[in-house]
């Protein structure tokens, strides 16, 4: 086992000879199927130190009991100034730390007491009833985008619908004018590359979205309206307001926490359906037969954020003292990623948990986190997922994949997992818009 005697962390990965059976981990096949690692690692190595593909060496949490215990210890910060961050890694790690732009304060990087007054304010404009509202548009949205392909009788769903679903819906819902929601579409497409793009375009991109929602948040202080930024700066606890910096930090952490993992559910959720028939059948079977088809629908959502879910580890944490985890003494300064799916596949907390089983009811997965960082957007994320799952049904009931299983490629991130492309082909059909029936 890991030297228990260390008061750092150590310089080379530690891998004790009992570990040599683990399957490789960051490769391709890992990438396309990450869960006999996480199932080997769950059982052998349930918290293992380990040197990531960045350089940067920090602790995999593998199981559901010790993911539930550590998303929820204050001890674990959230704030990167707690890293002992090793010299020869600082600047290639990819801890949003070393990017000290005024964006990257925001709740995912803060803890309490900063990160309890943020989150109350922001709480008190993105409620659950803004939401509730806001499902038309989100069909309308997901009608519109399944319009411009449905002819054609084949499509990539990750760029003709995944992609511009959720950045569309987070727009509107901020109140970034319709004319401007392109613009939004190619920052938030460069991001999502994730360097992969002309070099230096993410940085271009996010100094662009920056400028512009500086901009936009001083045009709605003025020009005050319904939506998401004028609640945000209309928002206040005892007499406290979110500053203009708060402000437009937290316009994009929703736009950037609500994209990629929408992005990603519906990717995987699709996937995850056409390749379990008999799974997807009971659902479009339910869906034209009514009430119990939304109830599926609800269920269904759920599992397949357990399944196969957008977020694949927690984003980062780390030890502002020393603690015992799952057994393990992880030293002050230590990075930790909580691997969110190797918990919610853990025989120990699920049945079956290889299984996809759309009717699971007892399914306290942690795909939306746990603690006091749970996803804010959950709601929208549930929103979204219905829709767009439900109608794409729906509308193209023969949907199947174009290409072979293996010619199907995942993004190599290590914290979201998803496809970059899912080519899809059905039966051309004009087809009745879901937002045309009336309700
Ligand atoms: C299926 C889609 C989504 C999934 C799976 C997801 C998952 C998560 C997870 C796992 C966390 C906690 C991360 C951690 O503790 O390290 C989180 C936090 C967060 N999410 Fe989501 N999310 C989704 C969609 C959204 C949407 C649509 C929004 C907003 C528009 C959103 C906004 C946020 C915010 C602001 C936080 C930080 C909360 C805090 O630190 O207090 N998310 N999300």
């Amino acid at each position: 086992m890991h030297d228990e005697s260390r008061t750092g962390p150590p310089s080379a990965p530690v891998r004790s000879p009992e570990l040599s059976g683990c399957p490789e981990l960051f490769s391709w096949e890992f990438a396309a199927d990450p869960y006999p690692a996480y199932s080997w690692l769950r059982e052998h190595a349930p918290v293992f130190w380990t040197r990531l593909p960045s350089g940067v060496e920090a602790w995999l949490v593998t199981r559901y009991a010790d993911a539930r215990v550590a998303l929820a210890d204050g001890r674990l910060s959230k704030n990167p100034a707690h890293h002992d961050e090793p010299a020869d890694a600082r600047g290639r790690t990819g801890i949003p730390g070393e990017r000290k732009a005024e964006l990257m304060t925001h709740l995912l990087n803060i803890d309490p007491p900063d990160h309890t007054r943020l989150r109350r304010l922001v709480s008190k404009a993105f409620t659950p009833r803004r939401v509730a509202e806001f499902a038309p548009r989100v069909q309308e949205l997901t009608d519109g985008l399944i319009d411009a392909f449905a002819v054609r009788g084949e499509a990539d769903l990750i760029h003709e619908f995944a992609f511009p679903l959720p950045i569309y819906a987070v727009c509107d819902l901020l109140g970034v004018p319709r004319e401007d929601q392109d613009d939004f579409r190619d920052w938030a497409g460069m991001m999502i590359r994730h360097g992969k793009g002309p070099r230096g375009g993410v940085a271009r991109s996010v100094k662009k979205m920056r400028g512009y929602l500086a901009e936009l948040i001083h045009r709605k202080r003025e020009d005050p309206g319904d939506d998401l930024i004028s609640g945000l700066i209309r928002a206040s606890d005892h007499g406290e307001h979110l500053t203009e910096n708060e402000a437009a930090a937290m316009a994009f952490i929703l736009l950037f926490a609500g994209f990629e993992t929408t992005v990603n559910l519906i990717g995987n959720g699709v996937f995850a359906l056409l390749t379990h028939p008999e799974q997807r059948g009971l659902l479009q079977s339910a869906l034209v037969s009514g009430d119990a088809g939304e109830a599926l629908l609800e269920t269904g959502v759920e599992e397949l954020l357990r399944f196969d879910g957008p977020v694949e580890m927690a984003t980062w944490r780390f030890a502002r003292e020393p603690l015992v985890l799952g057994g393990q003494r992880i030293a002050a300064g230590d990075p930790v990623l909580v691997v969110l799916a190797a918990a919610d596949r853990d025989p120990e907390r699920f049945e079956g948990p290889e299984l996809l089983d759309l009717a699971r009811v007892d399914n306290q997965h942690l795909g939306y986190g746990h603690g006091i960082h749970y996803c804010l957007g959950a709601p929208l994320a549930r929103l979204e997922g219905r829709v767009a799952l439900g109608t794409l049904l729906r509308r193209l009931p023969d949907l199947r994949l174009a290409v072979d299983l293996s010619d199907l490629r995942w993004r190599g991130g290590l914290i979201m997992r998803g496809l970059r492309t899912l080519p899809v082909e059905f039966t051309p059909s004009a087809g009745q818009r879901v937002s045309d029936v009336p309700s």
